[in-house]
């Protein structure tokens, strides 16, 4: 069953809608992360992998701002995966939706890349990786790009209390009053509502029993990997040379390693 373009852009417009909900300063991440790339791509048709893609809300605005770019969008999500491919279809030589499990061994070889990439970059998706499996990928992050190159990872990432008690509290406690300061919620989409207004849509229904076979699920309470010090910890044993935190709001933070 394939989907209609004007479908799939809809969905992608609803998605993009509520991840802008629960992340108001989701847009400004993106330029960020972009202008990084950008900055030290050293090419004007940079090979960018973006990891748990999605339908490709990163991807799509990265080819818009560098239009010579690659791109290889990588997710396990074949719902969202068949969404991004339907919507983008006319940039699809350049942009590559490709299913692989971020948190199976080999993932990068099976990309079949015939260079080394300038970036690999992420928004939202690397801190649902247990540790172990977020330190192998990380490694394999790091064969992939050349030297130079630069992991970007857009995503809230706290302090650990082990480590750093009274800054992990001190920032949970400004997220608190960032929520409370915030307008209350205009009663748009939810993250659960978007996936159950999907599940009911007969167009995608095949897709949604692939998803259920493949017991992906849409309830996602389980964040294994957000605290910061393991991502740094990892990226170190990478390889990677300089980690550091290029734009931050509260929490929400851009990582980037250059190996
Ligand atoms: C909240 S979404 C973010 C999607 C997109 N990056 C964005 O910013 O809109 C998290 C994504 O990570 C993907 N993901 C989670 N675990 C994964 C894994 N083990 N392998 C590949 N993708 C994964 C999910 O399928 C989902 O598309």
């Amino acid at each position: 069953m394939s989907i209609g373009q004007p479908v799939a852009r809809a969905w992608i417009d609803r998605w993009d809608a509520q991840q802008q909900a629960y992340l108001p300063d989701r847009e400004d991440r993106f330029t960020v992360l972009i202008d990084a790339v950008q900055e030290c791509a050293g090419r004007p048709d940079p090979l960018v992998l973006d990891l748990g893609c999605g339908p490709g809300s990163l991807s799509v605005r990265l080819l818009d701002r560098i239009p010579a770019a690659t791109v290889v969008a990588i997710d396990a999500d074949p719902l969202l995966l068949a969404l991004g491919r339907a919507a983008w279809s006319d940039l699809a030589s350049q942009l590559r939706f490709t299913s692989q499990d971020l948190r199976t061994a080999g993932w990068s070889t099976a990309l079949g890349l015939d260079r080394p990439a300038d970036a690999a970059v992420s928004t939202t998706a690397l801190h649902w990786l247990p540790p172990a499996a977020l330190a192998a990928m990380y490694g394999e992050v790091a064969g992939m790009l050349r030297p130079g190159g630069l992991l970007l990872n857009g995503d809230h990432l706290r302090e650990d209390e082990a480590d750093a008690p009274r800054l992990a509290r001190l920032g949970r406690a400004l997220n608190e009053r960032e929520d409370r300061h915030r307008a209350p919620d205009a009663g748009g989409e939810t993250w659960a509502g978007w996936w159950e207004a999907v599940a009911n849509d007969p167009a995608l229904a095949e897709l949604v029993a692939e998803r259920d076979r493949l017991a992906l699920g849409s309830n996602h309470h389980e964040s294994p990997s957000v605290l910061l010090g393991v991502h740094v910890a990892a990226l170190r044993a990478a390889g990677f040379a300089e980690i550091g935190t290029i734009w931050q709001h509260g929490d929400n933070r851009l990582l980037c390693a250059i190996r």
